[in-house]
């Protein structure tokens, strides 16, 4: 038995392959290398120390799909593959809409037939929007997220509760907080394409001397210094969570499941605390501006991440210094391939 790893080649999913893999399990990934590169696919094997089986396809083929699963017995999925960038969601939102939806209900569609059951959706903190309530519980109300990229979230863990319901199948949704760093060999790591959206990149980029310098988006939120507030998870801590919820998914005897985590560490970090922490953890300066809020930026989101921890007995265990050193080891790595 193996286990689908939908964007196994992308930065949360290739970490999830490893400790997948580490843990003992068989790994089929399917990756249309749309925000990838193949040697991603060789430090896997090089980290892991084993070869998961790859198909290099789009998921929107469903027959190809099929061909994948008539070759392989396959106990559960963790649905990864998905575009990702909000800016670029709000210029092309039917791009969005078909890419990562349609995917996601090949993917249901082949389940439904075949009677395949342990679902993982890669959700987001993104559907609670600005909370009213800190920190953030699985509990707390939904809000219609302000991106398409954030819709096609809410929307996937809309079709999947239908899904569990209706075919009775199990199905857990996974909504991350912000997730940064590298894996600690510097083999693995997120591959930014362009100029970086997100804040660790950008900051990585700029100590690096690749950008000038990081605009600071607004230093008149209410909150202690000013800046925006978000809960920076370590990736490898994120990609833990993912095999614990998938083992208590496979042992879950009931024949419905719809199980939702919050996986953040609980703590919340501002802008200009993780800019302070990234020169300390590496010694070295990060050049700053102070400039206008981003449109569509929330002043605060974090997580209380305790029903995971109850539940999934996981915890996020890596410190934001021990996190940023990673990626500022893998931004050398990427340097030293050229
Ligand atoms: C963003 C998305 C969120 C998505 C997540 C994926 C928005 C509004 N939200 O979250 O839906 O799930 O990425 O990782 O885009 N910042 C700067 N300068 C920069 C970049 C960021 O000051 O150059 C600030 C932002 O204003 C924010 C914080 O850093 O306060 C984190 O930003 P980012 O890494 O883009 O993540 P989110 O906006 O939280």
């Amino acid at each position: 038995m193996a286990i689908l790893v939908t964007g196994g080649l992308g930065y949360i999913g290739s970490h999830t392959v490893v400790e997948l893999l580490n843990s003992g399990f068989e790994v089929v990934i399917v990756d249309d290398m749309s925000n990838s590169e193949k040697f991603i696919l060789e430090n896997i094997e090089l980290v892991s120390g084993k070869k998961p089986v790859f198909y290099p396809f789009d998921l929107k083929r469903r027959e190809l799909l099929s061909q994948l699963l008539d070759a392989h017995d396959i106990e559960g999925c963790i649905n990864f593959a998905a575009f990702k960038a909000v800016g670029e969601s709000q210029q092309k939102p039917i791009d969005y809409y078909e890419n990562n939806l349609f995917s996601l209900i090949n993917l249901l569609q082949e389940f439904k037939e075949r009677n395949l059951s342990n679902f993982i959706f890669s959700s987001s903190c993104t559907v609670y929007g600005q909370a009213d309530q800190m920190p953030i519980k699985e509990t707390t109300p939904l809000k219609t997220p302000e991106s398409s990229y954030g819709k096609t979230k809410q929307m996937g863990e809309e079709i999947l509760m239908d899904f569990a319901r209706a075919h009775e199948r199990k199905v857990t949704l996974l909504r991350y907080f912000n997730p940064i760093g590298a894996h600690p060999s510097a083999r693995l790591g997120e591959l930014p394409i362009g100029v970086p959206n997100n804040l660790v990149p950008f900051v990585t980029q700029t100590a690096a001397g690749i950008r000038e310098k990081l605009m600071v988006y607004g230093n008149d939120y209410p909150t202690p210094d000013g800046t925006a507030i978000r809960d920076y998870i370590y990736v490898v801590d994120l990609a833990k969570a993912h095999v614990a919820a998938l083992q208590k998914l496979i042992q879950d005897s009931r024949p419905s499941v719809i199980d939702i985590y919050n996986l953040g560490t609980g703590t919340g970090s501002s802008v200009l605390e993780v800019v302070h922490a990234f020169e300390s953890a590496n010694s070295i300066k990060v050049p700053y501006e102070i400039t206008e809020r981003r449109a569509g930026d929330i002043t605060a989101a974090y997580a209380d991440a305790s029903k995971a921890e109850a539940e999934l007995n996981w915890k996020a265990q890596t410190s934001l210094e021990t996190a940023l050193q990673t990626t500022w080891q893998w931004q050398k790595y990427l340097e030293s391939r050229g």
